[in-house]
């Protein structure tokens, strides 16, 4: 597509995980939706491939799900848009009036990191007739299916006269057929016996009275829909088996990959993980096998399977088609699976469970349980089985069927996979649920078993997403505000709707430069080493490949300079982590340049790694400078207090997962050594520092433009600039333009994310909850090179108070130096983590207190009007108190609470929790300098306005502000005024966009500069107060020789920190906020959901729709999102296969976000708050409110005392800590479980 120019499908991943590359496919009728990235070009013979341009533009016409996605604001940095809006085009394709049931199923497969997906489900569930208060229908295009593109005449006409014959195509490394029908397949196979097998989709038909016969080459969503129709034909008894199928099928991977993944792919894909064979060998169902020399039918179960990956199945047979039998009244059937996230993504532990009884009776006549996720293969549990034949389906059974499975299932510590524990128990939990699901149905059929309490009957309700997502409620701005003026109003992003048709341009989109080259990395694969040798002759030796590079090719400096800190570029002698940058091979394409550098073989002498913050600290390795706050006298404070507490809690780190990878185009421009680099970076001027220094040449010389970011939250400030400094070393030596676009496993590696925190504290409180001293320590895991993480420390100390007037307060912090890849900054720099360890202080108090957190989150709250942090920085904390106040209001929390009390006490396997913290979260720059803003205005002779400032456009809307602003000075409309890209070139020396204060900074430049304009305009405006804008501009003013462009700039606050004397004004400002979520988990599986009830101060507009996503984010970073090492160092999770951001099945169905009225902010333009960053901390609400499920759930076990949990809350943490019969069958369970393979 690239070569056609066609850019609006986007690179998210490569493996099917985003959804980012969804374009609609069709053989005529119906439609599919399906991931580009998966599809070989050579498979699509006769298919029409519809990509977003192909369905509206902004030239010609926009199609209605790209202006309602625009409208809604669902899209933000829209790297996710195309992707989204081609999910829900093919659905209206094929369903013009869809249920909200519908749209959920067809954006499974896509994820989005900005938005939180509310907004983006807003403006498609109007197709469902469904209007929201956010989205107004006004003017809105109707959907109109005549105007849709038809399938292509030249292709019906193909279709029609038949397939023709076999099909090859011929390439240089690999070689595709076609077969024209079976028996050509089986030709081929027998002549290829070795080749992969790979699929398209044949019919589907139903025989008589047995069930159901599926062609291999179904998809799971032609499988899922014939067993929709045949559930909805049949009676509930027979049909059994296929409503336990679809259940699976409608967690199982995303409607894209269902659309073109085949049934007998994912059988004889022969991975554990997969979730149908399971199901499918405990239904008995057959396989019919074909091959030249005839058909044989063989049943699925664990005997034709032969071990990982492989299966029974000869070299030239082919799978034709699977049975699946219609059950029986007496038989019971269940599949159950559990991920780490609850659709789209590929199950822990999955199970097919089959009963069968004596007619009439609980007597048990046969039983079969498969289980995937617990070995290399299927596993049936023969023995278990077996020792239940006889049995009456009542406790004693399921005594004996636990103690047998215990046996049967027990994983070694060291079985692949890891999570051994927690497999374990999934299994005996899912035979219980399937234990008492199997009591319920049996009782429905009038036979009698042992009395069950009615409270374990809950494990049963199980709903899903999507209700109706309740809306937010905006702050309108001031009636009298002119309606001509934008600023406050919720605007739709600027470049919306370029985004939602594909437009937009990313730096990947730019078209190749003439002789163009591509840069692949080469990394170190030890975590600590001497580099011994670097070979790289095969490298050279692969077609295309140009060149390769080593810190001897860099012209100046083999560095990165960041406030003294020094980061290699190309390690030298040393390597430091898995992932550290030894070289890089430049080639004439991406493909060769990879396969080349895959070639590069490196000798290492190893040495001996530390990984884990426990091991740092106790090898005191440490980064300098450490930090200290101290206000009160700490020591002797805790000899006046009624109690005193120990403890520690742990916070994972996470993955930034910007849709957009991280990468660049280089390019020399062959005279004075100037070079253009057009990147993806958050601070265009440090990245212009740093190839500056690298290439011995004066930032002057050096340009970098940037037009927008698909996401950045704080991961394309410093790596960025490293691997801009390394495409440019590299187009400085062969003098061509060279382009880096990392994989996404590579940028996982490379430019690794949030730092895990460790806080260890001892907290002195009364008895009432007052703390009057608190000692707190925190470690952060800061990987191996210093990075920003000593800034990122700091903010963690500087909001280690939140909205807490704490006397006696004392932190340390620590920065721990480890072999793996360096953390950086992540929304929220720190500031998440230094008030998480404080919530679990407060939480931990209120627990001992035996009083209701909440009660003692008040009693502690700064209150004064004056008040002062405890770094003396005075505040007025008003607005958090209101924000608390209507929080708890808003959310109804008294009445919640009691419900919730009441929901604990009649259900013993699910548990809900409740919790509501308060935020004052510091916005702007701790380090002064940075907080400064700088714009160029210019007004052209047609009165039109082009606005440049140094913020970066990353889906936070700071365009669409600025524009916003402008338009207010000048009194000019919105559309007469155009942000190009930022330039180093235009505006020089600009901060990062960071620290929620982008916004703010810019802001204020653009209004200087816009009013310096309007002051050099006023005579000529005064003069002729009848004229129009343009008249002004082009009659009077260009003829007068007043200048039409201006710079703006903004000198921020002098903020600053004075470490030695614990003190100083840290902050611009603050903003305030309060959050209360409801949760509710499921303790047999760890799985959980979400209620919100979200409150924040803030101001209107777009950033307002950060809110949601940044909690949204903060969701993932507290409850799902686990980053994972091998031993030695290795990261696992490279993708979103392995890696799990939210999806839109783990979106709360209520997210109520209420901006505080009246709250007036002098300190920033337009009284606007930063937003971007605080919500992300409001994450911890759900992970408090689990705890507080799982205390409940541990209550039930006589577990009354204090247990650690670290955060993120997985379901495999859930599940670890809500010990019962059958966590202490399989393990020693302890109470502090911290999740598997994770630096601590
Ligand atoms: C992002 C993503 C998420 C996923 N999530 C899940 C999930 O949650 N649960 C789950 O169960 N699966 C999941 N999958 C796996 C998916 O279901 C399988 O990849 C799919 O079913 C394989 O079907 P296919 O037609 O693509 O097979 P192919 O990839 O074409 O083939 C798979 C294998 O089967 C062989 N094969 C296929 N058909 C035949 C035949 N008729 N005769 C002989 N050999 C044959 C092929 O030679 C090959 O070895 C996911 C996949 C992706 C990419
Ligand atoms: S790029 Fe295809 S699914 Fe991510
Ligand atoms: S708008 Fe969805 S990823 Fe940015």
């Amino acid at each position: 597509m690239s070569a056609a120019r066609l850019t609006g499908t986007k690179y998210g991943c490569g493996s099917g995980g985003c959804g980012a590359c969804t374009v609609m496919l069709s053989r005529y009728d119906p439609h599919c939706s399906a991931n580009a990235c998966l599809l070989p070009v050579v498979s699509l013979h006769g298919a029409a491939v519809v990509t977003v341009e192909g369905i509206g533009s902004t030239k010609t016409k926009l199609h209605p799900v790209q202006e309602r996605i625009a409208k809604a604001h669902g899209s933000q940095c829209g790297f996710c848009t195309p992707g989204m809006v081609m999910s829900m085009y093919t659905l209206l394709r094929n369903q013009p009036q869809p249920s909200l049931e519908d749209i959920r199923e067809a954006l499974t497969g896509n994820l989005c990191r900005c938005t939180g997906y509310r907004p983006i489900v807003d403006g498609f569930k109007t197709f469902c007739g469904i209007s929201s208060e956010l989205f107004h229908m006004n003017g809105v295009l109707p959907l109109d299916p005549s105007q849709d593109l038809i399938f292509p005449p030249e292709l019906m006409l193909m279709l029609q006269k038949g397939g023709g014959g076999r099909l090859c195509f011929q390439g240089n490394r690999v070689k595709w057929f076609s077969p024209a029908d079976l028996s050509d397949l089986l030709e081929l196979r027998a002549a290829h016996p070795n080749a992969p097998l790979v699929v398209g989709n044949t019919n589907v038909g139903e025989a008589a009275h047995s069930g159901v016969t599926f062609g291999s080459a179904c998809s799971l969503s032609e499988v899922k829909e014939e067993l929709q129709g045949a559930v909805g034909r049949l009676d509930p008894e027979e049909s059994r088996v296929f409503q336990a199928l679809l259940n699976t099928l409608r967690c199982l991977a995303g409607k894209q990959i269902r659309n073109m993944a085949t049934v007998g792919g994912n059988i004889l894909s022969a991975d554990p993980k997969y979730d149908l064979s399971c199901i499918l060998a405990a239904a008995d169902c057959t396989l019919q096998l074909v091959s030249k020399g005839g058909t044989r039918e063989v049943p699925l179960n664990e005997k034709f399977f032969a071990g990982f990956g492989r299966t029974h199945l000869r070299a030239d047979e082919v799978l034709l088609s699977l049975h699946i039998p219609r059950s029986q009244p007496w038989e019971f059937v269940s599949a159950f699976r559990q991920a780490q996230r609850r659709e789209f993504a590929f199950s822990i532990v999955n199970a097919g469970m089959k009963v069968v009884f004596k007619e009439g009776t609980d007597t048990v006549q046969s039983l079969s349980i498969f289980y995937g996720g617990m070995g290399p293969t299927l596993l049936r549990v023969k023995r278990t089985c077996e020792g239940l034949v006889g049995m009456s389906w009542n406790e004693g059974l399921l005594e004996e069927a636990c103690r047998l499975l215990a046996e049967e299932v027990a994983l070694p510590p060291t079985a692949h996979g890891g999570k051994t524990e927690f497999r374990s128990i999934l299994s005996l939990s899912f035979f219980f649920k399937f234990y008492m699901q199997v009591v319920q149905e049996l009782r429905e059929k009038g036979v009698g078993v042992a009395d069950l309490p009615l409270e374990y009957l809950s494990h049963c309700s199980r709903s899903y997403l999507l209700t109706i997502l309740h809306p937010s409620h905006i702050q309108m701005v001031s009636e009298i505000q002119s309606s001509k003026d934008p600023v406050g109003r919720p605007r739709v992003h600027i470049a919306a709707f370029q985004q939602a048709t594909g437009e937009a341009k990313y730096y990947d989109d730019l078209p190749a430069v003439s002789g163009e080259l591509f840069v692949f990395m080469v990394t170190s694969t030890r975590a600590h080493a001497k580099i011994i040798s670097m070979d790289f002759s095969e490298a050279l030796r692969v077609p295309g490949a140009v060149t390769f590079l080593s810190a001897r090719d860099v012209p100046g400096q083999n560095r990165r300079l960041w406030f003294n800190n020094t980061e290699e570029l190309f390690a030298e002698e040393e390597v430091c982590c898995v992932g550290q940058i030894i070289g890089a091979v430049v080639a004439e394409s991406r493909e060769q340049a990879k396969r080349a550098a895959e070639r590069v073989r490196v000798t290492y002498d190893d040495l001996s790694p530390v990984f884990f913050t426990i091991e740092a600290i106790q090898h005191q390795s440490f980064f300098n400078p450490k930090r200290k706050l101290e206000r009160g006298n700490v020591d002797e404070a805790f000899g006046k207090v009624d109690r005193i507490l120990e403890g520690e809690m742990y916070m994972g780190g996470q993955e930034h997962f910007y849709m957009e990878t991280q990468g660049l185009i280089a390019v020399p421009r062959g005279e004075d050594g100037e070079m253009d680099l057009y990147v993806a970076t958050q601070h265009a001027a440090f990245t212009q520092e740093v190839v500056g220094h690298t290439l011995g040449v004066d930032s002057n010389k050096i340009t970098c433009h940037v037009k927008r970011l698909g996401g950045g939250f704080g991961g394309k400030v410093m790596k960025i600039a490293s691997l801009s400094a390394i495409a440019a070393t590299a187009a400085y030596k062969t003098g061509r333009a060279v382009r880096c676009v990392l994989d996404r496993g590579d940028d996982m590696l490379i430019t690794s994310g949030r730092h895990p925190f460790l806080g260890k504290y001892k907290v002195g409180f009364m008895n009432d909850g007052t703390i009057l001293a608190a000692d707190i320590t925190y470690y952060s895991n800061g990987g191996s090179t210093l990075d920003e993480s000593s800034f990122i420390m700091e903010k963690a100390l500087l909001h280690m108070d939140n909205g807490y007037k704490i006397p006696n307060l004392r932190g340390h912090g620590l920065v721990c130096k480890t072999h793996l890849p360096s953390y950086t900054a992540f929304r929220g720099f720190g500031g998440p983590q230094g008030l998480t360890i404080i919530e679990s202080i407060l939480h931990e108090v209120a627990a001992e207190c035996g009083l209701p957190a909440e009660e003692v989150r008040a009693v502690n709250m700064y209150s004064e009007e004056e008040s002062y942090t405890h770094h003396r920085q005075p505040f007025c904390p008003r607005d958090m108190v209101r924000c608390w106040d209507e929080c708890l209001e808003k959310s109804d929390y008294s009445s919640r609470r009691l419900a919730v009390q009441h929901f604990n006490a009649t259900n013993r396997w699910r548990k809900r929790g409740i919790c509501a913290v308060p935020l004052k979260f510091g916005i702007g720059f701790s380090k002064g300098f940075y907080n400064q803003g700088a714009a160029l205005v210019n007004i052209y002779k047609d009165g039109s306005v082009l606005v440049s400032h140094g913020g970066t456009e990353m889906g936070q809307g700071i365009n669409t502000k600025a524009v916003q602003i402008a338009s207010r000075i000048l009194g000019v409309p919105m559309s007469s005024i155009h942000i190009k890209e930022t330039c180093t070139g235009n505006v020089p020396n600009a901060a990062p966009s960071a620290a929620s204060f982008g916004t703010d900074a810019v802001g204020m430049a653009v209004k200087d500069a816009c009013e310096k304009l309007m002051k050099r305009l006023e005579p000529v405006m005064k003069a002729y107060p009848k004229w129009t804008w343009s008249q002004w501009v082009i009659t009077e003013a260009y003829c007068q020789k007043i200048s039409l462009s201006a710079t703006g700039f903004f000198m921020g606050p002098h903020t600053s920190v004075d470490w030695e004397k614990s003190e100083g004004a840290a902050y611009y400002y603050f903003t305030f906020g309060a959050c209360c979520s409801e949760v509710e988990i499921d303790c047999l599986t760890g799985d959980h959901k979400v209620w919100v009830t979200l409150k924040a101060g803030g101001s209107a507009g777009v950033s307002r729709w950060q809110v949601e996503g940044g909690f949204v984010q903060g969701l993932g970073l507290y409850t799902i999102e686990e980053l994972q090492f091998s031993p030695d160092g290795a990261l696992r999770t490279r993708g979103p296969n392995q890696y799990k951001i939210p999806a839109l099945c783990d979106i709360p169905p209520q997210l109520n976000v209420h901006l505080l009225a009246d709250s007036q902010n002098p300190n920033a333009i337009y009284s606007s708050k930063g937003i971007g960053e605080p919500p992300v901390f409001f994450g911890c609400t759900l992970f408090f409110a689990i705890k507080e499920a799982i205390a409940a759930a541990r209550r039930e076990s006589g577990l009354n005392g204090r247990f650690a949990l670290s955060s993120p809350a997985t379901v495999e943490k859930i599940r670890m800590a809500c010990v019962d019969r059958f966590t202490e069958m399989v393990c020693f369970t302890s109470s502090s479980f911290q999740g598997s393979q994770q630096p601590v």
